[in-house]
């Protein structure tokens, strides 16, 4: 192994990260420095210089104190508009709707999708937009929202532009996977990549984790990067000088999704709301959702992995979950408000994650741990919430909005998301008269597909559909 002082003299340039990473234990990162090519030299040392090891170390530390799942204290379940249950309330969600369509015609919102993550419970290589999940012709995740946003496009005559976040890992695929489709259908112009920040995966006792002789383990920095990208990148500039007041965010794997909902940006803009979030109700108390409180008087999203068991198993009088508003990642946010938080300075906190991680060992071996040996740091975009003074919950329906696609098998998968997909389709029909078969579980039998471009939804199929029509299992419109 190469000792500090010879490293330091050959390359001076990078005398700050390798001083850092001898005097705070990580020169083993060097150990391979005679046997790695010249260009893996040069790579480990810009790859090294990219990381804040003092930082990281710092990340490592403040993690083994902090205690979880503990009590969070004092949480009070969030206020919630609901589905419209009478004629008033109808008659609101209307009006709400008009606002919110009147936004979208002067072209005031824009569409930010988080598609960073690695997708590892999914276990493809590819980006998880990419996976085919149409129930008939088979589109891609990131298909039928270009579709969605081209169909919002078309009935407001607007122009909507569509942010995507990637990560080193996976945006040239993801552009190219964009480009060999042509966009799908979408102007290119009017769609936006932008790379959030990576992190290093440390072991269990800090140490930096490599996957090869000359190159470190990173990790995209959670979905909470986004800020400082928007800010950094010229991203959130870009959007103020189209004229763009307010983002529809969501994550990349809801097959559901209702992408720009009139009646939510409605409800965000009549409050003059911050940030507004859409919840389900939570199916169970172990339900892999974050869930939304308030807590000592700030709107907070407490993840699933970090709710303490006594508040998960929490129950009413009446035998429902206390906490049960799930989060589905769907939310408006003001840009002034991204703004205000990124000019605030103090970066939002980082969540250390236990992971498997294939690494090299001290041989130089590579190694598929079957237990979790890696330690992954990531912010939250939630995170922000505690900064929020006004907000919007709004609780919707999971049969018509979230299914989302995070295991490649069992609940929650590609096939789960299909079958949710046909269902909805199916009660579309069967509210405009058409007779559709269901087996005992609910699931209709048979396929149905509905391109958005033909109908966005009820309202819209029911003036289109023609009423004689017999389902024969199969049926694309
Ligand atoms: C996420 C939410 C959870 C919510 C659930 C709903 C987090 C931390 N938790 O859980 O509260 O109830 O979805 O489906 O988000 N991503 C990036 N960059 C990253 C990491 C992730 O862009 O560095 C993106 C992913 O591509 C994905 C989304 O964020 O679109 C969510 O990531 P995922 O790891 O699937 O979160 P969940 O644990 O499922």
């Amino acid at each position: 192994m190469i000792n500090r002082e010879t490293l330091e003299k050959e390359y001076p340039n990078y005398k700050r990260c390798i001083k850092d990473a001898f005097e705070l234990g990580q020169s083993h990162i060097f150990r391979w420095w005679d046997e790695i090519t010249p260009s893996g030299k040069k790579h480990l040392l810009k790859q090294t210089a990219t990381i804040d090891i003092q930082f990281v170390h710092k990340l490592f530390n403040d993690n083994l104190h902090k205690t979880k799942n503990t009590l969070q204290g004092d949480l009070v379940p969030p206020h919630r508009i609901t589905v419209p249950k009478n004629a008033s309330e109808l008659e609101l969600a209307q009006r709400v709707g008009q606002i919110g369509e009147a936004s979208l015609r002067r072209s005031e919102i824009a569409v930010l999708t988080v598609a960073g993550g690695h997708g590892t419970r999914l276990g493809s290589n590819g980006p998880k937009g990419a996976l085919p999940i149409a129930p008939i012709s088979g589109k891609s995740v990131f298909q039928l929202h270009a579709e969605k946003i081209r169909a919002v496009q078309q009935k407001y005559h607007t122009c909507i532009p569509w942010y995507i976040m990637t990560s080193e890992t996976n945006d040239r695929v993801t552009q190219d996977f964009f480009q060999s489709h042509r966009f799908f259908g979408l102007d290119p112009k009017r769609v936006c990549f932008f790379t959030q920040g990576m992190l290093p995966a440390v072991d269990l006792n800090g140490k930096l984790l490599m996957n090869s002789k000359s190159n470190i383990v990173m990790s995209p920095n959670g979905h909470g990067g986004m800020i400082l990208a928007l800010k950094e990148k010229g991203v959130l500039k870009n959007m103020e000088a189209g004229g763009i007041k307010n983002i529809f965010y969501c994550q990349v794997d809801n097959a559901l999704i209702k992408i720009a909902d009139p009646v939510f940006i409605g409800h965000h803009l009549k409050n003059e709301a911050e940030i507004s979030l859409k919840i389900v109700k939570k199916r169970h108390p172990e339900e892999k959702v974050g869930i939304v409180v308030h807590s000592n008087g700030h709107l907070q999203v407490i993840e699933y992995s970090e709710l303490s068991r006594e508040d998960m198993y929490a129950r009413n009088g009446d035998g429902t979950l206390k906490y049960d508003a799930g989060n589905i990642a769907v939310h408006m946010i003001n840009i002034n408000f991204l703004e205000k938080i990124y000019h605030r300075g103090d970066a939002l906190p980082f969540h250390a994650a236990l992971k498997k991680e294939p690494y090299i060992d001290e041989k130089g071996d590579t190694i598929n741990p079957e237990t979790n040996n890696a330690i992954k740091f990531e912010s939250f975009i939630f995170d922000v919430m505690k900064y929020v003074e006004k907000d919007v919950i709004m609780e919707v329906p999971r049969e018509d909005e979230f299914s989302p696609i995070k295991n490649m098998d069992g609940e929650n998968s590609p096939a789960t998301a299909r079958q949710d997909m046909v269902n909805l389709f199916g009660r579309w029909l069967r509210n405009a008269g058409i007779s559709i078969p269901m087996d005992n579980h609910g699931n209709v039998i048979g396929l149905i597909e509905i391109n958005p471009c033909f109908a966005l939804d009820e309202e819209e199929l029911r003036n289109k559909i023609d009423k004689h029509l017999q389902f024969n299992g199969n049926l694309s419109l």
